[in-house]
């Protein structure tokens, strides 16, 4: 067990947008070998199988913490929340975490943190600063345990050892350490992708192959801890959605989160790794949209075909449930919290921020292709809930809703209805907040669908991005954008404004947002945005 490098380090005043671009972009295309500081688990399976299963597997029903995972809290220089799992189906005993600035030893036991028995997931609750938090999901029935403490008041630029434990009688337990983010003006590195999947069966932990398993999921986040360029890595990673597909494995999400937890963890327990919501994180379940048990008549089996077919808040439970991240402060009209479906952090003098485009894209959520085809009865799961062949999760407007202004051919938030779209509205304010803030040199957002691509074959962009967010993104000037979830002809989900320009769209210089799919190739579009390549699943790319 070896501590890695740290990205972060003091920069000079002299640091430019430019200059901070060029870096950027530099950490994204490089790749490498790596080392961890946490326990890889690696496949038992001699033999691979023969493909997804189709019935439930049981999961561990030992404690030992695995699955670590380290995100900023809303100021990264002072605040990580540490969060990890049990492997499978029994909560910890008694679980802590013990937090130093020196390695945690006998003589050097740090900051002790208790946490409490887990209590089911529930969004319309706060969070203590330590908290345990159980969820069911509802399509096999099985509960998994995940374990967060926010840690508040720490010192910037500061290594930070910790270790969890499971509190059983004969403890397990696991650790590494982190760097805080800089205060005030800095130079770092971070490092973005997504559309990550989870590895095939020889470098999962469990040893299965799941939907959209990929050996490159373990590459690249390997790579992510050592980029190759002798630089060091990233101080943090962004994973813009579509974490691992868990919702494509109807009968096991539950084991296709560990098997991507547990590949994260490789570089997640050394630094924070902040995450968007993407299509693939609305699942399946029992439950209505705002994630309320579903009360159909005629129980389980009759939920899906009733419109009840969500896992937990708008399908978004095990993600809730896994990440406890900055708050946005925001309640939904349902009473749900909406803390974390989108958010905002700001490290040295760049503001990023995190969107939930599944709130305004016109797409659904891709989730029927498992079961679509025609004239097949219902997909029917351990728990006995049935999903109508062909159904698919749809959450546009899950917050609230936009409406077309005509004279710019832009969403806007509908006030009129009574229930305007507060992400859109909290967007705004955002930007303009760090406009104004003279200590923020950069604005960089982050999400998984993606305003346009040069894919023309697949859901490459979303026209209702262009019109609901791009022009806020003109107004505030925008610095970069980032996406992930491209299909078809082209893999690309970064997107750049070219330095030489300002950002303006049609909507700034009076002209229509229409195109589908604007081709970067052509067009007045392609001389403001350059989508760069980003997604990572693809063929095994040592
Ligand atoms: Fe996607």
């Amino acid at each position: 067990m070896s501590e890695s490098s740290t990205g972060g380090s003091q920069g000079k005043a002299t640091f430019t947008r430019r200059r901070f671009i060029i870096g950027t972009v530099g950490v994204s295309a490089v790749a490498a070998l790596g080392g961890t500081v946490v326990r890889a688990p690696r496949a038992a399976a001699s033999s691979p199988p023969s493909g997804p299963p189709t019935t439930t597997l049981p999961l561990p029903t030992t404690t030992e913490p695995e699955q670590l995972l380290l995100t900023w809290g809303s100021d990264p220089a002072r605040e990580v929340t540490v969060s990890w799992n049990a492997p499978g189906t029994v909560a910890q005993p008694a679980p802590t975490l013990a937090v130093s600035t020196k390695p945690i030893t006998a003589g050097n036991p740090g900051w002790l943190i208790k946490l409490p028995d887990p209590k089911p997931l529930d969004v319309t609750q706060r969070y203590a600063d330590a908290a345990s938090v159980s969820f069911t999901d509802e399509l096999n029935g099985q509960t998994t345990y995940f374990y967060h403490v926010q840690l508040t008041g720490l010192e910037p630029g500061t290594r930070y050892y910790y270790q969890v434990s499971d509190g059983a009688a004969a403890p397990s337990t696991a650790g590494a350490s982190f760097e805080t983010a800089p205060a005030g003006r800095a130079k770092f590195r971070f490092s973005s992708y997504g559309d990550l999947a989870t590895p095939s069966w020889d470098l999962n932990t469990s040893g299965n192959i799941w939907h959209e398993s990929c050996d490159n999921s373990w590459y690249a986040v390997t790579a992510i801890e050592n980029p190759g360029d002798g630089r060091g890595a990233p101080l943090f990673h962004l994973l813009n959605g579509d974490l691992c597909y868990a919702n494509l494995d109807v009968d096991n999400a539950p084991g296709v989160w560990r098997d991507f937890g547990n590949n994260v963890a490789r570089s997640a327990a050394n630094r924070p790794w902040m995450p968007a919501l993407g299509n693939h994180e609305c699942e399946f379940g029992t439950d209505t949209r705002s994630g309320q048990p579903g009360d159909a008549p005629g129980g389980i089996a009759a939920q899906g075909a009733a419109g009840n077919h969500w896992n937990g808040p708008y399908g978004f439970g095990h993600y809730l449930s896994r990440f406890l991240l900055p708050d946005n402060g925001l309640t939904n009209w349902d009473g749900n919290r909406l803390r974390g479906n989108f958010y905002s952090f700001g490290v040295g003098t760049v503001k990023f921020i995190s969107l939930d485009a599944d709130d305004v894209i016109y797409q659904d959520g891709a989730a029927n292709y498992v079961i679509d085809t025609a004239n097949t009865p219902p997909e029917t799961t351990t728990t006995g809930a049935e999903i109508p062949n062909g159904t698919t999760n749809y959450t546009r407007f899950y917050t609230g809703g936009l409406t077309l202004d005509a004279s710019g051919n832009s969403l806007v938030p509908d006030y009129a209805s009574g229930q305007p779209n507060p992400q859109t509205i909290w967007l705004e304010r955002t930007l303009a907040d760090a406009r104004r803030d003279w200590s923020v040199d950069m604005i960089v957002v982050f999400m998984h669908q993606v305003p346009m691509s040069t894919s023309t074959s697949g859901n490459g962009s979303d026209l209702a991005i262009r019109q609901a967010w791009l022009p806020l993104f003109d107004k505030y000037e925008v610095d970069l954008v980032l996406g992930s979830s491209c299909s078809g002809g082209a893999e690309k989900g970064l997107m750049l404004c070219q330095p030489s320009c300002r950002f303006r769209s049609s909507v700034a210089l009076g002209l229509p947002v229409t195109e589908p799919q604007p081709c970067a190739a052509s067009g007045w579009l392609s001389r403001r945005w350059l989508p760069l390549g980003s997604r990572t699943a693809a063929s095994r790319t040592p």
